[in-house]
């Protein structure tokens, strides 16, 4: 995502990565601080920080004051994911091996485990007469990922999934942290509570389109591209919103060689590109789109109570969002 284009946006991003490299600066043991900083300077996109210094300034705050927050956030981002590539088995994240497979899984737990305690030291460092409430608004956020990622897994091995559980899935894996991003941002930039409960459901909204485009990624773009493991959704079972039209859609003969692959202990890329055909031809990729422009949209006018000049950035951060290619 290139944020070069907007002054705004491209600040924010720079002063994220300038407060990043000063969060981990001990050295001992190695064996611990080596893979932390190891998983915070591999970059990434830094959407959430991103969103949540764009929404504190929507409201007529300052984002200096919501940095240590953006970092927290980012922090736990990170930790997510180096958590996440165990429980998905996956080898390379942001362009380089995952931390578990670099190192070995008790080590990526670990290092996982004191990302964490970086982000609430992070967060407390917040100057805000009610930090309670920041501090409320994270957890409520990690917990609704933790969910998400519980269900994530219970669908693996679930053959029948609705649309509906999908939906509640992803709008708590991925939807619940974008949606306290952008909620702790407008506190601290303050916002009173019926206005952060707008940037939630704004940041909720965005979070679906942001990951429905990830399934779809996952199956249409390349590993160097997104920098990232692709496969892994195949090779697990995992009921993408694409795997659960097909198989609504598809013709018997399609759901056949579908269910043949998933049966495969190892995915190739010849299968990747198999069950990319299959998408294509039974409709679902196409359907994907649609369900994407849909969260897309309705993040945007879920945007409209803020004056237009003062939503303009993240106006600007949702179009990114969509037309990301990684
Ligand atoms: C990856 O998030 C995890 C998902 C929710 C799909 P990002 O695509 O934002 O990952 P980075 O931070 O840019 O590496
Ligand atoms: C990401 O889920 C959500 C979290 C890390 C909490 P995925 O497993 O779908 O994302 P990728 O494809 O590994 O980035
Ligand atoms: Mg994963
Ligand atoms: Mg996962």
């Amino acid at each position: 995502m290139d944020f070069t284009d907007n002054q705004n946006l491209n600040n924010y991003k720079e002063a994220i990565e300038d407060k990043l490299r000063t969060v981990a600066t001990s050295s001992q043991p190695a064996s611990l601080y080596e893979p932390i900083r190891y998983a915070i300077e591999a970059g990434g996109k830094r959407l959430r920080p991103i969103i949540l210094l764009a929404a504190c300034e929507a409201v007529g705050g300052n984002p200096e004051d919501a940095l240590d927050a953006g970092i927290a956030v980012e922090l736990l981002h990170t930790f997510t994911l180096i958590h996440d590539d165990i429980m998905d088995a996956d080898t390379w994240r942001r362009a380089r091996e995952t931390v578990h497979k670099k190192w070995d899984t008790s080590s990526a737990i670990l290092a996982g485990d004191a990302i964490f305690v970086l982000a609430y030291q992070s967060l407390l460092r917040t100057k805000i007469k009610n930090i309670k409430a920041v501090i409320d608004l994270f957890n409520e956020g990690v917990l609704g990922v933790c969910e998400g990622q519980a269900l994530d897994m219970t669908l693996e091995s679930k053959s029948d999934v609705s649309n509906s559980e999908y939906l509640e899935m992803i709008e708590k894996k991925t939807g619940m942290m974008i949606a306290m991003a952008a909620g702790v941002g407008a506190f601290i930039g303050g916002a009173k509570s019926a206005e952060v409960k707008k940037f939630k459901e704004f940041g909720a909204a965005l979070g679906k389109a942001f990951q429905l485009q990830d399934d779809y990624l996952e199956i249409t773009s390349t590993r160097i591209l997104m920098g990232k493991s692709l496969g892994s959704d195949l090779a697990k079972g995992k009921k993408t919103f694409l795997l659960i039209n097909a198989f609504k859609l598809g013709s018997e003969e399609q759901i056949e060689e579908l269910s043949t692959i998933l049966d495969k202990n190892e995915v190739t890329t010849t299968d990747i590109k198999r069950v990319r055909e299959i998408f294509e031809e039974c409709g679902v990729l196409d359907l994907t789109k649609k369900q994407i422009e849909k969260n897309i949209l309705n993040s945007r006018s879920l945007l409209d109570f803020i004056e237009l000049e003062k939503r303009q950035t993240l106006l600007q951060l949702i179009d990114l969002v969509h037309s990301r290619e990684k």
